[in-house]
């Protein structure tokens, strides 16, 4: 596959930007990246963490996970997977985050599925918040309480995930971390976040503070489609002001971008070839 590496023009020390056709060459790339961070990580400690995202980009991820080249070199049994966010919706909700997952990784979309523990994945308890008559924040608390249990910290007391995998949305927001979010100012690891008026779906949700973004060990962020070049541009080039624009956050040393062309185009990059 050729990919051109890149960074943004006038941002030394900011994220790896690579840019690569399209949104199933940007799916492999990632699936790739986690496959690279996952291996040593194992190897180190005996699991793997990684914080998966919602949107369209995750499909396409997942499927090269479980496509003949990657699918072996994932060590299935020990890879743990989270979400950095998720509507306030049952699992079996057309919305869930968990959705993708339970299509592609566990095969019910007909594919061939992966050997992923299911007590590996650890969607927000919104079920059994919901059967107890629950609200997104006692979601939220929850859900922070199993992260606790489970992940190690950072010197800081942030969760150290080996993966965080991120979209971009159209108003340049990342997990549910909008423009303007209080979530900047949670003391915690998780908060409940009202349903968004600008952006759909317009449903509660759930979602991990910013905080888990600086902590990660690595920070994956994917776009792609000519909708998100002007976004991406002002995210990338832009100046910056973190909480107009959330995403501004993975603007930082030791993150990738991975980008369609489509969705780089408003960038002005120094690429080379590898
Ligand atoms: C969600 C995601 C959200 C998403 C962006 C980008 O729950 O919707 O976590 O942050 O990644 O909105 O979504 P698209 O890539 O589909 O535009």
């Amino acid at each position: 596959m050729t990919r051109e590496t890149a960074g943004v023009a006038g941002d030394p020390g900011g994220p790896e930007v690579l840019v690569l056709p399209g949104p199933a060459e940007v799916g492999f790339a990632a699936a790739e990246r986690i496959v690279e961070a996952v291996v040593p990580a194992i190897e180190l400690r005996g699991r793997a963490d990684v914080a998966t995202t919602g949107g369209s980009t995750p499909a396409a991820i997942y499927r090269a996970l479980v496509s003949d080249e990657l699918r072996g070199l994932v060590p299935w049994a020990s890879l743990h997977l989270w979400f950095g966010d998720d509507r306030f919706v049952a699992r079996h909700h057309a919305d869930s985050n968990v959705g993708p997952v339970d299509a592609i990784l566990f095969g019910r979309d007909g594919g061939p599925g992966s050997p992923l523990p299911h007590p590996n994945v650890h969607p927000w308890p919104v079920d059994a918040t919901l059967a107890a008559g629950g609200t997104a924040a006692d979601c939220a608390a929850a859900y922070e309480a199993e992260m606790r249990a489970s992940l190690a910290t950072d010197a800081a007391g942030r969760p150290r995930l080996d993966v965080v995998l991120v979209g971009i949305g159209p108003d340049g927001h990342l997990l549910s971390v909008f423009p303007g979010s209080r979530a900047f100012d949670a003391p915690g690891w998780t908060t409940a976040v009202p349903a968004p008026s600008h952006v759909g779906p317009h449903v509660d949700r759930v979602t991990c503070t910013p905080g888990i973004l600086d902590a990660a060990g690595s920070l994956l962020v994917v776009a792609h489609g000519a909708a998100k070049a002007a976004i991406v541009a002002r995210i990338l080039a832009g100046p910056r002001d973190e909480r107009a624009l959330p995403a501004q956050r993975a603007r930082r040393a030791g993150a990738t971008w991975l980008l369609d062309t489509a969705a780089a185009a408003g960038l002005s990059t120094g690429t080379g070839s590898r």
